[in-house]
């Protein structure tokens, strides 16, 4: 894994006992949570038992602010490494524990922040924003942090009219398609989940539901989201499902989120590509390992006393609060107010 700040060992192995109860397994995490003043952040992603015992359920950037924002004293993350990696940045002083150190994201992976230095080096004078699927030692080399809810807003507000743009093409070609007076220079990073989804499924489904809507994650291929009615994050593709007239949704990214979706809007019928695209890294954690973790306080992300001296740690810092300082004010009200168990 790209990680400079992560140092515990991948302790996810089969010493953990995977065949308890659930109900004790939910009543020993819960118990454990209160006990340790903690809370349990779960992307939409995430496996719906998780989910369902969770604190706050949102997508990377909801899920950022609360890491913020939270008086607890602990943050368990069932999200992927740089979802909690993010949360430790913002809160230096909690215990940031993911379950499962498994779960990476391979598209943060497939930039480190040497390869920043060196695509930086083809276009000087261009700022960097990166995308918070990213190592905090790629962040630490950038200058603006975004999520796909508001990388558009975070391009636009930068007075440059040549932006460097990574890790994710798929988004990057989307923010180029919004703001086509700039000149967005794009890493060749991807989503290999979203990547499975192909033209010829697209066409498939439409053919077969000719009166359904098509809404795409753009960390789609391009020519994969150019064939959607509606492109957006994780947060958008919910909101739109939920407001849209039309009962039948094809959605263009994580299986994860349309189960999610299919369990809060039963009157709608949710489709998805064949094969359901679904991130396996999100799916690590499971319960056992959430109470595992609790039980033995791992696997706790730390700061390398390095990156604190160095300076790494309040470079990365400030790419993320500077995301905030832009989009705070249009995206502090969550999408997902209202929406049974999530907050
Ligand atoms: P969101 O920012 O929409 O939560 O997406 C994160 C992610 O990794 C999507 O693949
Ligand atoms: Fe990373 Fe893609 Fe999984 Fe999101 S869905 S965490 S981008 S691999």
């Amino acid at each position: 894994m790209n990680s400079t700040i992560t140092t515990a060992q991948n302790l996810h192995t089969a010493t953990q006992p995977l065949e308890r109860n659930t109900e004790k397994l939910i009543a020993n995490i819960r118990k454990l949570l209160e006990e340790k003043e903690a809370i349990l952040l779960t992307h939409i992603y995430q496996r719906l038992e998780i989910q369902r015992i969770s604190d706050h359920v949102a997508d990377s950037l909801a899920l950022s602010r609360v890491a913020a924002k939270t008086s607890a004293k602990m943050i368990v993350f069932c999200g992927v490494h740089f979802m909690a990696e993010t949360a430790k940045l913002l809160s230096p002083e909690k215990t940031v524990l993911l379950p499962d150190l498994a779960s990476g994201c391979p598209m943060a992976d497939m930039i480190t922040s040497k390869d920043l230095i060196d695509f930086k080096k083809q276009n000087e004078s261009a700022p960097v924003v990166c995308y918070i699927n990213s190592s905090a030692s790629v962040k630490a080399e950038s200058d603006i942090c975004c999520t796909s809810t508001n990388a558009v807003d975070i391009v636009k507000s930068l007075p440059n009219k040549k932006i460097i743009f990574v890790p994710d093409k798929g988004l990057g070609a989307w923010v180029q398609k919004q703001i086509p007076e700039k000149e967005i220079i794009i890493y060749d990073g991807f989503c290999p989940t979203h990547y499975q989804i192909t033209t010829a499924e697209v066409s498939r489904l439409r053919q077969a539901h000719p009166s359904a809507v098509i809404i795409a994650h753009p960390e789609c291929d391009p020519s994969v989201w150019e064939m959607a009615d509606f492109v957006g994050s994780t947060s958008q593709i919910y909101k739109f499902a939920e407001e849209c007239p039309q009962e039948e949704i094809i959605i263009l990214s994580e299986h994860g989120l349309i189960r999610r979706m299919q369990a809060d809007m039963p009157q709608k019928k949710f489709l998805m590509t064949f094969p359901n695209p679904l991130c396996p890294n999100m799916k690590y954690h499971r319960l056992e390992s959430v109470l595992y973790a609790l039980e033995n306080n791992l696997h706790e992300i730390t700061i390398p006393e390095y990156d604190l001296a160095n300076g790494l740690f309040e470079r990365a810092k400030r790419t993320i609060d500077k995301m905030f300082e832009v989009s705070e004010a249009k995206y502090s009200q969550s999408y997902w107010k209202g929406v049974k168990g999530i907050n």
